[in-house]
């Protein structure tokens, strides 16, 4: 091999090597836009438990073992998401999010609004488990008001 070649092969090591390291900065996204990419995610998690519930309460049948496991993804969901909003996370930080100000500049009535959503989708989880469709069916109209009372005061697109 040449001294030449040799050479250009090195550099072309080194540049390789950079290449591994600028890919893997690229792939670690900010902390800010993994938050609001996970809590969106979670919320849409939250969206599709309401609809197995809202499905069993029109078809007029509940199914305990569904049912008590959509009510859990609520609750465990609903719990998540009050570490899903750090400081920092909100629209002004060039994140895409529909998550208002108010979220920050009024932190303990969100707060307030995360511990009455899981205390209802807590109570959803036992109501499931009775099966009774007139009690599920009161207890969907509480879970589903606690998620709108929060979106009018703390989402932007609503
Ligand atoms: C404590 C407040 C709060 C509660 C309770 C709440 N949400 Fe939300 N929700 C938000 C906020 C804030 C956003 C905007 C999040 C963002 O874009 O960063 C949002 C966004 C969403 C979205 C859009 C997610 C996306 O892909 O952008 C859906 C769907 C949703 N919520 C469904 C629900 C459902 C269903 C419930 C009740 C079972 C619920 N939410 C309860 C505050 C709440």
């Amino acid at each position: 091999m040449t001294l030449s070649k040799t050479i250009s092969l090195a550099a072309l090591g080194l540049s390789a090597t950079l290449v591994a390291v600028t890919g893997t900065m690229a792939l670690a996204a900010s902390p800010a836009a993994t938050a609001v990419a996970t809590r969106q995610a979670n919320f849409k998690k939250m969206g599709a438990a309401m609809k197995v519930l809202k499905d069993q309460i029109s078809s007029g049948t509940i199914s305990r073992p569904q049912a008590v496991a959509a009510a859990k993804t609520l609750a465990a969901t609903g719990r998540a998401q009050a570490g899903l909003f750090p400081n920092g996370s909100g629209a002004s930080s060039g994140a895409k999010t529909d998550a208002l100000p108010a979220v920050w500049s009024n932190r303990s009535a969100f707060d307030g609004q995360i511990k009455a959503f899981v205390a209802q989708a807590d109570k959803m989880v036992a109501v499931a488990g009775s099966g009774d469709l007139d009690a599920v069916t009161a207890q969907f109209k509480a879970v589903g008001g606690s998620c709108a009372s929060c979106h009018k005061q703390f989402r932007a697109d609503n």
